[in-house]
């Protein structure tokens, strides 16, 4: 298949090109030709001029290769190796929501041939590509897995906005249906990913293996967080601990924060699923869940007890949050758990105003509702800065104060000014 595919004779193709699929198929398409399909019509059309719609990608990064973007479905029939990255989300009652999962897989069915290869990358709870996703093909294409063709999993670890942990030189993970597949899937790989692949022994581990990093992750921050609420009623500083803690060599340093976006504040939900599935309440899971989920209201209930204290009158008041991504450099608003901050802040009837230097303002109004101002406009009584953007890690206390009415509250969510605000009344997590 390799050799089909660096000689032009096979296609490979790419279904959903977000930020994960577009970095994938144009590296691809430095060596073989590529088919790059997206539902969404206005995104290929932009990605044809050589623009990422999410913003990650300059246009050089579309120079020199082999790529044609499509929406129309019949262009599949030409590929041979299809890789699905398309997104997994949750529903409002926080369980899996498979939908772009088996639509995709129905596109791909109905335009698989004999001898073709089908790799999942979408985040998903184990068992998902052997019970969800093959029947779909089989039942679309009239094919047999294993036989006619084969499927294999391999999970995406690509971190938005991070330039040192890149595609290719973070060792990605592999799996195939057998012993062959996922030889030939872990060849296609190593071709782009230098730092080389990892074959899992079968597609419930590979899935299983990227499912727990980000629940790892999440419990962590969960544990963090819960800290940061027993310390707040100690009077002592969350970060602080964490500096004096982490002097023991064992000591694992995660920090308090907002778990939001497209991952971490999302696959673990894919695990208590199946886990549920299988009879287990995953209480441990669920409860860091709950913890990071609560977060936005907490610290929005905190700036509104030290506004009170300071006798100001609520309705009068004006906050402003900085930073609305759902995390640092980055444009991707999805999840953003900042604007559970925003909501439950104006649900107290405060006047909050926001500012970002990455999010667009036409994108957070649509997603939430919520005005996105271009710059502060006058004088505040809080100042909350939820997201530790680069441009608001240059600030002092002397930046603050331009911005702060006489008593102004200083909300430091990451820690960024610890032990550096005099002035201002201060707190953090
Ligand atoms: N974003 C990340 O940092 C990241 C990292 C690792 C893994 N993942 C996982 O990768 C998967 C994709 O995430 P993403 O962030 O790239 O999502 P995304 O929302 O950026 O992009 C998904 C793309 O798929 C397209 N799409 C949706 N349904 C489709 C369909 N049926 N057929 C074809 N295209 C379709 C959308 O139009 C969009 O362009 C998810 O499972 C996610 O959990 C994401």
């Amino acid at each position: 298949m390799l050799n089909q595919l660096l000689h032009k004779k096979q296609h490979l193709a790419l279904i959903g090109l977000g930020y994960v699929g577009l970095p994938i198929a144009l590296e691809f398409a430095r060596f073989m030709s590529v088919i790059g399909f997206d539902i969404n019509d206005q995104r290929v059309q932009m990605m044809k001029k050589s623009i990422d719609p999410c913003k990650e990608l300059s246009s050089e990064a579309f120079n020199n290769t082999m790529i044609a973007f499509t929406s129309n479905p019949e262009d599949l029939r030409k590929a041979s190796f299809f890789i699905v990255a398309v997104p997994t989300p949750i529903n409002e009652y926080n369980q899996p929501n498979l939908k772009p999962l088996i639509s995709a897989s129905i596109t791909v069915g109905k335009a698989l041939k004999k001898g073709d290869y089908v790799v999942y990358e979408s985040t998903v709870y184990p068992g998902c590509t052997e019970e969800d996703c093959i029947p779909v093909l089989e039942q679309e294409s009239g094919l047999k897995c294993g036989t006619d063709f084969k499927v294999g999993y391999s999970p995406e670890r690509i971190n938005p906005g991070d330039k040192v942990h890149t595609l290719t030189n973070t060792k990605k993970i592999v799996s195939g249906c057998d012993a062959d597949s996922l030889e030939v899937i872990a060849s296609v790989y190593e071709q782009v990913i230098t730092a080389g692949v990892h074959r899992a022994t079968s597609i419930k581990v590979a899935e299983a293996g990227k499912i727990i990093e980000n629940t790892q992750r999440d419990v962590n921050i969960a544990l963090m967080n819960e800290l940061s609420i027993i310390f707040n009623r100690m009077g002592i500083n969350t970060y602080d601990v964490i500096e004096a803690a982490g002097t023991k060599w064992n000591f694992l340093k995660f920090y308090p924060g907002l778990v939001g976006g497209h991952c971490i504040g999302v696959d673990p939900y894919y695990l208590v699923h199946k886990a549920k599935q299988l009879g287990y309440h995953a209480h441990l899971i669920d409860a860091g869940r709950f913890v990071n989920d609560s977060m936005g209201g907490y610290i929005a209930k905190q700036a509104v007890k030290r506004i009170l204290a300071a006798d100001k009158h609520l309705s009068e008041s004006r906050i402003l949050v900085m930073g609305f991504t759902f995390k640092e450099n980055v444009s991707d608003i999805r999840n953003t758990k900042v604007a559970d901050i925003i909501n439950e802040l104006q649900s107290y009837r405060v006047q909050v105003d926001l500012v970002d230097p990455y999010a667009d303002a036409d994108e957070v109004k649509h997603e939430y509702g919520i005005e996105l101002n271009i710059q502060p406009q006058g004088t505040y009584d809080a100042i909350i800065v939820a997201v530790a953007h680069r441009q608001y890690r240059k600030m002092s206390e002397q930046d603050f104060l331009k911005l702060a009415n006489e008593t102004c509250l200083l909300v430091d969510i990451k820690g960024l000014y610890s032990n550096q605000i005099e002035k201002l009344e201060y707190w953090s997590l």
